[in-house]
């Protein structure tokens, strides 16, 4: 196929335009100053990013509540006081004509202990993980009130500050998506119940964060295909809020998974399985949701980033030419394979080769891959280049190590 459809532009339903099909999809940056603000590690790494000539880059969780951090290094956005520092990240993150839209969240029952021992969820259900997560609360109707005020506040601030866009985090597993799923939600409120009070709270948000932002300003939302957990959110209940979404957002990205359940990263042992050329059985292992993309399609007109294993020039290609999606999400390569991907996009280099960590103790190899992302990050971030020789147990310990000091750090600072 001679067409590059990669570099094609993409207008969104509000009329902005990506300038082309590649998107760097959120990760989580762990730097944030001890007031939760971004700093010139945010600049450093968000001009790398933009240096690759992705058309759209997505910052990591950005939080809208400083009690309910994803991580002890998140940002949080809560009031103007913080408008200059995030106009300086906006300014240093679109340097190439890009846009930059910032991913809105609050973490609900994954907010960690080291940052608070009883977060806030729909309903007292604790996340089975380690012993890092406390027992949640129950929101009241008035925490409810105050998420949804945080949420549109958050998102006006990222527009007065230059980003052009926002993403508001329903996926993986935080608070937008544990409303949504029957298996942390157990309300019998307006909040909880059917799917349709089950998606009140996001629902609501889009709302507010329109009014607060206007019809011009793209707003996207990363949604699960379903929880891949037995009484989690399901595909057909994806489908249906999808088929709510219509007509109200600019983007939607599929994803999938909760902290309970981490798919994303479990894609690489499929991977691992499937280094063959491109065929039909293949296919569907490189990325992982794709095979939804069909039936979102079949309910919705929604342009639609999919992430997840992405990795060959022709297999993304092939899909965007196919219409399967309009928009091609990587995470992990932004990292590993940064210098290669202005090239990638060129079709210069067919593939980005995935680097795959094994502990040797399957129960840990989710934590290693997570660790090894972060700390490879955090050395961007830093200014020195990614070092892909790490071993994997102590990448696998990494994170507690960082969120504990980063923690205390903040603390002692406050
Ligand atoms: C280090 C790291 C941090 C991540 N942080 C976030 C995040 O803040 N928000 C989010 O929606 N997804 C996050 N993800 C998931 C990615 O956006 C993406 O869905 C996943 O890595 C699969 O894509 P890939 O196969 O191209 O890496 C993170 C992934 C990694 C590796």
């Amino acid at each position: 196929m001679d067409k590059n459809h990669l570099k094609t532009s993409l207008e969104l339903p509000c009329g902005a335009v990506l300038k082309n099909r590649l998107v760097k999809s959120a990760m989580t940056e762990r730097v944030s100053n001890n007031k939760l603000e971004p700093n010139e590690k945010h600049h450093r790494l968000y001009k790398q990013w933009a240096a690759t000539g992705a058309g759209l880059l997505i910052t990591g969780n950005v939080i809208v509540d400083k009690t309910h951090l994803e991580s002890a290094g998140n940002i949080y956005v809560g009031d103007e006081r913080i408008l200059p520092k995030m106009k300086a990240w906006a300014a240093a993150a679109k340097t190439e004509d890009n846009h930059v839209w910032v991913q809105i969240s609050h973490a609900g029952r994954q907010t960690n202990k080291f940052c608070m021992m009883r977060p806030k969820a729909p309903s007292e259900v604790k996340l089975r993980q380690l012993g890092l997560f406390g027992k949640p609360k129950a929101m009241t109707e008035e925490d409810i009130q105050e998420v949804i005020k945080g949420f549109a506040k958050a998102a006006k601030i990222c527009k007065e500050a230059g980003f052009t866009g926002v993403q508001i985090h329903a996926a993986h597993g935080y608070l937008l998506s544990q409303f949504l799923s029957p298996h942390t939600n157990l309300r019998t409120d307006r909040w909880g119940g059917s799917l349709e009070n089950r998606s009140r709270l996001l629902m609501t948000i889009i709302q507010e964060i329109r009014q607060a932002v206007g019809p011009e300003f793209p707003i996207g939302v990363k949604l699960n295909s379903s929880d891949f957990q037995r009484g989690g959110f399901t595909e057909d209940e994806s489908l249906e809020v999808i088929k709510m979404l219509n007509g109200k957002i600019d983007l939607l990205e599929i994803s999938g998974g909760t902290y309970e359940k981490l798919v994303f990263f479990e894609m690489n042992e499929a991977q691992e399985k499937a280094n063959a050329p491109i065929k039909e059985s293949t296919r569907k292992r490189e990325a992982y949701f794709l095979d939804f993309s069909q039936k979102v399609r079949a309910v919705s007109q929604l342009p639609l980033l999919i992430t997840g294993g992405f990795r060959s020039f022709d297999f993304c290609n092939q899909a965007l030419a196919n219409n399967e999606l309009d928009l091609v999400g990587m995470a992990r390569p932004f990292i590993t394979n940064l210098d290669q991907i202005a090239d990638f996009l060129d079709n210069k280099i067919p593939k980005l080769e995935n680097l795959v960590l094994r502990t040797g103790i399957k129960s840990f190899d989710s934590a290693a891959e997570g660790g090894f992302y972060a700390r490879q990050i955090i050395r961007l971030a830093k200014g020195k280049k990614a070092r892909l020789k790490m071993g994997a147990l102590w990448s696998s310990n990494f994170l507690i190590y960082h969120e504990f000091t980063k923690a205390m750090k903040n603390r002692l600072s406050s």
